[in-house]
């Protein structure tokens, strides 16, 4: 079956997480995707990370499927010339490297665009114009400067980061729509243009809500956080524990056997009350006053969240699913990476794929998050270095194979 970007060419300089999550997901929807890397090196995650000596690492070949892999040092003469000639030839080219990378090599933005008029040149960097903008960034100093950390832990702890990349990650998917947003405006433009992403700009993207709950700040205390009404509120959006954000109530709460992962999260939403409390033999509290609002519950959600516990330590968290989610209480297990590998449902879906790779054998890898019913996805391994040079010089550059040859004893390629 077609693909929706077949046709669309993309020259993938993306190293480390950000950049090839975006690119890696343009290749599941059908572009080709060849990703520069470095003679002999190639992507520094190759080798990070390793549990098989002398084999790709996992952090390289799960951001990397359905990419072809060349080398080219685009510093050398003969390298530059090349990676002139890919730029005539790509659509698209995507970059993270620390600022200025590009223009040291001599590409600059003007430049690209003298070479190729419709390329659209996509960037992600740590952060916008402004006082950090030549810093190097990785995903946790995005977490902290974008919000999130401030705003996540508990409100007697220190900042914390997440285990969600959204730094990395969350960046590369909007560098992934900033791509196909200025792709289907040079259909009727003719012409390509910047994308930038900054990693500060994509992690406070995410974290909108507690710029919302900055200003709220300003007109009282926030009703929905633990803080209130028993703590203290000071200047910033506190941290918020396991609250669950919304209107409605939610903690985190304990299951049997007692397990690192033994947890579910459980709302409370005023239909849910009454279900909830016959549920865990509470019946008493369904009409009691001390108990049975949201403004009686609210200044001993505490108390409600332990009672609860009481039943939910009693129960798996699967069973806690199962008799709470049909009367109406929302609910969910804490599942752990484990437990997600071997879900049968992840794997029909193709979220969890099994690739196979020549030296590494069979791993298990996240697979495309995006649905297309036109363009489905086929998770491919990832390249080995350099495994497509000759290749793509060949029906890419359009070079012959003795080019190829003195590219190669030149150390270009
Ligand atoms: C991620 C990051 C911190 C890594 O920093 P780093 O390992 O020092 O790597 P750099 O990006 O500085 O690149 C290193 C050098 O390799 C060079 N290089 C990369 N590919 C090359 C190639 N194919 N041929 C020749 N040189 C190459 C670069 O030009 C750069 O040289 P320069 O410093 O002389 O300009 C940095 O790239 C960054 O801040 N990127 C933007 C934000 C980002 O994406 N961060 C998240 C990563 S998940």
């Amino acid at each position: 079956m077609a693909k929706a970007l077949e046709g669309v060419r993309i020259l993938d300089m993306t190293h480390v997480q950000s950049g090839p999550t975006c690119t890696q997901l343009l290749a599941w929807f059908g572009a080709d995707v060849i990703k520069v890397e470095r003679p002999g090196v190639g992507d520094a995650t190759r080798g990070q990370l390793r549990d098989i000596p002398d084999v790709d690492s996992l952090y390289f070949t799960m951001l990397n499927h359905n990419k072809r892999s060349i080398t080219l040092n685009t510093k050398d003469a003969k390298g530059k010339e090349i990676f002139a000639r890919l730029i005539e030839e790509c659509d698209v080219m995507v970059e993270n490297f620390a600022p200025g990378a590009l223009d040291r090599m001599g590409f600059t933005w003007e430049r690209i665009q003298e070479i190729n008029p419709r390329m659209v040149y996509a960037s992600v960097k740590g952060f916008g114009p402004g006082p950090f903008e030549e810093c190097k960034v990785y995903e946790n100093v995005a977490q902290c400067t974008g919000g999130s950390a401030s705003t996540t832990g508990f409100d007697d702890g220190p900042p914390m980061v997440t285990g969600s990349q959204i730094g990395d990650s969350g960046t590369g998917l909007n560098l992934a729509l900033g791509i196909v947003t200025a792709l289907f405006q040079r259909e009727k433009s003719g012409r390509g243009q910047r994308v930038s992403c900054a990693m500060q700009d994509g992690v406070l993207n995410l974290c909108r809500v507690k710029m919302r709950d900055q200003q709220r700040l300003d007109h009282g205390p926030l009703k929905e956080y633990p803080q209130y009404p028993n703590g203290e509120f000071g200047e910033a959006t506190p941290r918020a524990g396991n609250a669950s954000g919304g209107g409605q109530p939610g903690w985190v709460v304990k299951c049997a056997p007692g397990g690192p992962n033994d947890y579910a999260y459980v709302i409370i939403q005023p239909p849910g009350w009454a279900p909830l409390m016959r549920a865990i033999g509470r019946e008493d509290l369904i009409e009691d006053p001390e108990w049975a609002t949201p403004e009686a519950r609210l200044p001993k959600l505490d108390q409600c969240f332990a009672m609860i516990e009481k039943w939910t330590q009693t129960k798996t968290k699967f069973e806690v699913m199962e008799i709470l989610n049909p009367v109406n209480v929302p609910c969910g297990p804490i599942l752990s990476m484990k437990e997600l590998a071997v879900e049968p449902s992840l794997r029909d879906t193709g979220t969890v794929v099994e690739v196979d790779h020549p030296t590494r054998g069979k791993y298990l890898t996240v697979g495309n998050p995006i649905k297309l019913s036109d363009s489905p996805t086929e998770v491919v391994r990832s390249p080995l270095l350099g495994e497509h040079t000759d290749e793509v010089l060949k029906s890419v550059v359009g070079w012959s194979d003795e080019q190829v040859a003195a590219a190669r004893k030149s150390g270009a390629i």
